[in-house]
């Protein structure tokens, strides 16, 4: 039997959230604070208020809030969330490969083709959007966002609460520091210090 779940907030990422619940879940409906998005959406699922999630207390939640300009308030916004981590869905697309020697964290999302290799490690709340690979020995720390198609190479790691944009690829052996925003189809040949914002081929400070 599929499992129950909502999903927080009633944005993108949640929509594509949607079309990796395959068999396992069956959504109940998004939770949202924003009182105009809440209702009936177009999608054939309600929008509620946080109220919901303590209505449907066995109900398992998905939280993937952040954007490129709103990843930074991650963390503090699934923590007012007050979840314990057992409640917490880990979603992967049916077409996502994930290896039987990697691990992923609770509330992680894995979206269609996406590879996580082996021995690769990805944290708690985390969301890999289509078609990225996270390669051997690569670590990406929680609360980060992977955009689509980005290439975390081999013995990596990536800090938490990290925003990688979309095209990007990160080269073997560097160390991001945590917050770090890596622009858009970016190459990143360097390092990067906590809280930096890198963008460009090969990437640059902004
Ligand atoms: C990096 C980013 C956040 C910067 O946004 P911003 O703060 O609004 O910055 P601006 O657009 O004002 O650009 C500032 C400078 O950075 C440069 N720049 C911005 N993004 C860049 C990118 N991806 N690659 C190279 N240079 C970039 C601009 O050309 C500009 O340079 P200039 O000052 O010499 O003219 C944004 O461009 C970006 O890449 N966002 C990620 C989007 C994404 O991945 N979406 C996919 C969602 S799945």
């Amino acid at each position: 039997m599929a499992t129950p779940l909502l999903i927080f907030p009633y944005n993108g990422n949640a929509l594509e959230a949607l079309d990796a619940l395959g068999d396992e879940f069956e959504l109940i409906g998004f939770i949202d604070d924003t009182a105009e998005k809440q209702g009936p959406c177009a999608h054939g699922f309600g929008v509620f208020p946080r109220a919901a999630l303590r209505l449907w207390p066995n109900v398992k939640v998905l939280a993937v809030p952040g954007s490129a300009a709103t990843f930074i308030q991650r963390r503090r916004l699934i923590e007012s969330l007050d979840i314990e981590p057992a409640r917490y869905a880990t979603v992967i697309h049916p077409t996502a490969r994930v290896s039987r020697l990697a691990k992923v964290g609770h509330n992680t999302l894995v979206l269609a083709g996406a590879v996580i290799t082996s021995n690769a490690t990805v944290g708690d709340h985390v969301c890999v959007l289509p078609n990225s690979v996270v390669h051997h020995d690569s670590h990406v720390g929680s609360w980060t966002l992977i955009g689509s198609n980005v290439t975390v190479a081999g013995h990596t790691r990536v800090g938490e609460n990290c925003y990688i944009g979309s095209g990007s690829a990160i080269k073997d052996g560097l160390t991001l520091g945590d917050r770090t925003l890596v622009g858009l189809g970016s190459t990143v040949i360097r390092d990067t210090p906590p809280d930096s914002r890198v963008a460009g081929c090969p990437a640059r400070q902004l």
